[in-house]
């Protein structure tokens, strides 16, 4: 539909209206912007509806809107009926029953930082002639970035639950709506004399059930979802209830949009504030946003500027919160205010979105550095023109590995869009192909080690190019890095600046050099003190004393993890009695597989690193098997000794981790695929394509999670 000059062309005039368009002044000027808007809007709709891949973040998008809405605000005579602002957005198919909505669902007004607020709550006072300097009470809760519904209430029984659709009309989905557990089924709203009512909310699904619902899914061999809220919006719009029921969604309400007596009076009488409101359907069974004075998510501010704290606040711990949420909404708190205020045909004049910082965001891949990990692993990393995302600049990204940037042809010079979600750290989308001008270059990957120049190796089974130097400084000092850290000797208060800092004054050339630190020097050195080095040594000292698993898991040898580690650790009386191990050797230990064999072998064979470990232990690093090393013994009348087991669909009474442990403390092994080795299936809720083959093979003892609980725990 867009040629490539065209999108270019379309893409740079979106970018000069967002940066430099001033406000125009005369009805000319406001022509020709009102006629660039429309266009690079129509343009980025789209990208983002009809290809579902959007070239500008949803903040720039807004932005542009904005914009076209102010500009036809001021020249109403502007205004065309194929503009971007006439369109009624509408989430439409012709598989369900149309329904209309008992009032519009409108939607909101944006705004994006203190001064917005502000100019909202200015925009209230002077349409209803109140004093400039009075304070109008709000309510304020997340803007659930979910599935909006509107749910229909007649004599407290459920009778009808749609979609949003177009605001008018929406798709009946009663049938999957009423497998929600958080929407109650029958509610007593005639205790409040209403007869009939019609509730807002959204439909959404925790984070965290989300990740284990694509683990699973993975697991299953089946398609991920992209984002809690496609899994939510697809759940509701499904034919079958049992699918919508599988996917977890809870249903937020937030606004009682229609309520009548048993005569067809209007029953809001009774109801003064949409706090109330809200507590009076929560009182009735509905989840709604919780209310606290210190953390809560819904809150009474008793003026703007109160409002505008508290929305920063949350949009710096939108990510801790348990659902995504892309703003707050901010309600005029009085029902009488609010019905005085009335609404636009788009919005009510008494409520807007406070939208938070873009998660998305493009910029430019200026170029690529390569890093050198502790086993010699090279990473590619993009540095970026730096842009703001979500709260923070972006100016660096990693690219994993020559696929990653092979697989998403990124290009040097490239525009890319970046993405931050969650706590996951920044990555690269995608390069923008339409906004090439030819001028991008191929990003080469380096054939020799950028620190010790040594030839770098691609084992062919393996994503990274491997510097195989043993003695390259960049290793050398990534080793020491992950020496200390959490996962490996877990040396308290030692971190990578220190060893970095050690390390260029000469202390620290290897990880033997870390059991012989100066702590008299290092407590001459600025920022450290007597207290500071004192703590080091300590901290140092408790390590020499740990179990062998960790020190083994601390060389960095290739594929040796924690879970081999502890493995190989339960087998041996001393560290270096592996020094004497053969294949066969290895061989006999379950679950030591070949490649960690070889590694292992290998790494015992090199002398440097045998010197380096008797070094070690001369400085006094435990060498010997701890208590914490030996396996815990399993009395073989354990209730599971000897049976494999596999856990399946989600449990209803503990984690999936809690699960295995329980298994592995009553004498089972679990293994993670159904075959003729498995003994036991435990099947939670919505058990897929396991349970299915496993009653295929008809060999599996298939239990339900409390029989598994019954059976451990007798
Ligand atoms: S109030 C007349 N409150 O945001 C009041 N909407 O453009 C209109 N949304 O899709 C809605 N959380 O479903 C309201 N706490 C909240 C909300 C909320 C999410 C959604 C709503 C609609 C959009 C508004």
């Amino acid at each position: 539909m867009y040629g490539k000059e065209e999108q270019r062309r379309l893409f740079d005039l979106s970018k000069r209206l967002l940066l430099q368009a001033p406000d125009p002044v005369n009805a000319l000027d406001a022509s020709a912007m009102a006629a660039e808007l429309r266009e690079t809007i129509i343009y980025h709709e789209w990208r983002y509806y009809t290809l579902n891949d959007p070239v500008v973040s949803d903040f720039e998008y807004d932005m542009l809107y904005k914009k076209l809405q102010a500009v036809e605000a001021r020249f109403p005579d502007l205004v065309t009926p194929e503009s971007p602002t006439q369109r009624v957005s509408s989430d439409l198919t012709e598989e369900f029953a149309l329904v209309e909505h008992l009032t519009p669902m409108l939607s909101l007004d944006n705004s994006y930082d203190a001064a917005d607020l502000a100019s909202f709550d200015e925009r209230i006072k002077n349409y209803l002639g109140l004093p400039a300097d009075l304070d109008i009470e709000y309510c304020v809760e997340p803007k659930f970035d979910g599935g909006t519904i509107a749910l229909v209430y007649e004599n407290d029984q459920i009778t009808r639950a749609a979609t949003r659709g177009n605001g008018a009309l929406g798709d009946e989905i009663t049938p999957n709506i009423r497998t929600l557990r958080s929407v109650p089924l029958r509610a007593e709203f005639s205790k409040f004399g209403i007869a009939k009512a019609e509730l807002r909310g959204e439909a959404i699904i925790r984070k965290d059930v989300f990740v284990k619902m694509n683990e699973q899914r993975a697991a299953d061999d089946l398609p991920l979802f992209a984002n809690p809220r496609n899994a939510a919006t697809g759940g509701l719009r499904t034919k079958d209830p049992s699918e919508t029921s599988s996917r977890r969604i809870e249903a937020f309400v937030y606004q009682l949009g229609y309520a009548v007596d048993a005569n067809g009076n209007s029953a809001f009488g009774l109801l003064k504030s949409h706090d109330g409101t809200i507590d009076l359907l929560g009182n009735l069974g509905f989840k709604i946003p919780q209310k606290s004075t210190d953390g809560g998510e819904r809150r009474v501010c008793r003026n703007i500027a109160e409002v505008a704290a508290f929305c920063n606040e949350w949009q710096a711990k939108r990510e801790q919160y348990a659902y995504e949420i892309d703003g707050m909404v901010v309600k005029a708190n009085s029902l009488e205010l609010q019905q005085r205020a009335g609404s636009t045909a788009h919005h009510p004049r008494w409520a807007i979105a406070f939208k938070f910082k873009a998660k998305q965001a493009t910029t430019k891949l200026l170029h690529v550095e390569f890093q050198v990990g502790k086993i010699g692993s090279i990473t590619p990393v993009a540095k970026l023109e730096p842009v703001a995302l979500a709260g923070v600049t972006v100016s660096s990204v990693s690219l994993h590995n020559e696929d990653f940037i092979r697989n998403k042809d990124l290009r040097l010079g490239d525009t890319v869009l970046v993405e931050r979600a969650g706590d996951v750290i920044p990555y690269i989308v995608k390069p923008m192909e339409e906004l090439r001008d030819g001028s991008e270059r191929e990003i080469a990957f380096p054939t020799n080690c950028p620190v010790c120049q040594s030839l770098l190796v691609r084992a062919e089974d393996e994503a990274a190019w491997r510097c195989e130097n043993p003695d390259c400084e960049a290793q050398l000092l990534q080793r020491m890095i992950y020496h200390v850290s959490k996962h490996a000797m877990d040396i308290d208060g030692f971190g990578e600046s220190q060893i970095e800092r050690f390390y260029r004054l000469g202390w620290l050339r290897n990880i033997a050099d870390i059991y012989r630190l100066d702590y008299e020097a290092i407590a001459k050195l600025e920022g450290f003190g007597e207290k500071s080095a004192t703590n080091l040594r300590k901290a140092i000292g408790k390590a020499k004393q740990n179990p062998i698993h960790r020190l083994l898991h601390s060389l960095s040898i290739h594929h040796l993890g924690i879970k081999a580690s502890k493995i190989l650790a339960a087998e041996i009386e001393n560290v270096m009695d592996l020094q004497g191990w053969d294949g066969e050797r290895f061989r006999q230990i379950k679950d030591i597989g070949p490649v960690v064999t070889a590694n292992v072998i290998r790494f015992f064979q090199h002398e440097k690193n045998v010197g380096l470990l008797r070094e070690m232990e001369s400085l006094g690093v435990n060498f010997t098997q701890t208590e914490d090393d030996r396996p815990k013994a399993v009395s073989a009348d354990a209730p599971l000794a000897g049976k494999t087991i596999l856990f399946t669909g989600t449990l209803a009474k503990m984690g999936r981790k809690e699960a295995q442990a329980k298994a592995e403390a009553a004498g089972a092994k679990n293994i993670s695929a159904v075959s003729g080795n498995l003994d036991y299936l435990i099947v939670g809720e919505d058990a897929g394509s396991k349970l299915k083959k496993a009653k295929e093979l008809g060999t599996v003892t298939i239990l339900t999670e409390d029989e598994f609980l019954t059976l451990v725990d007798g």
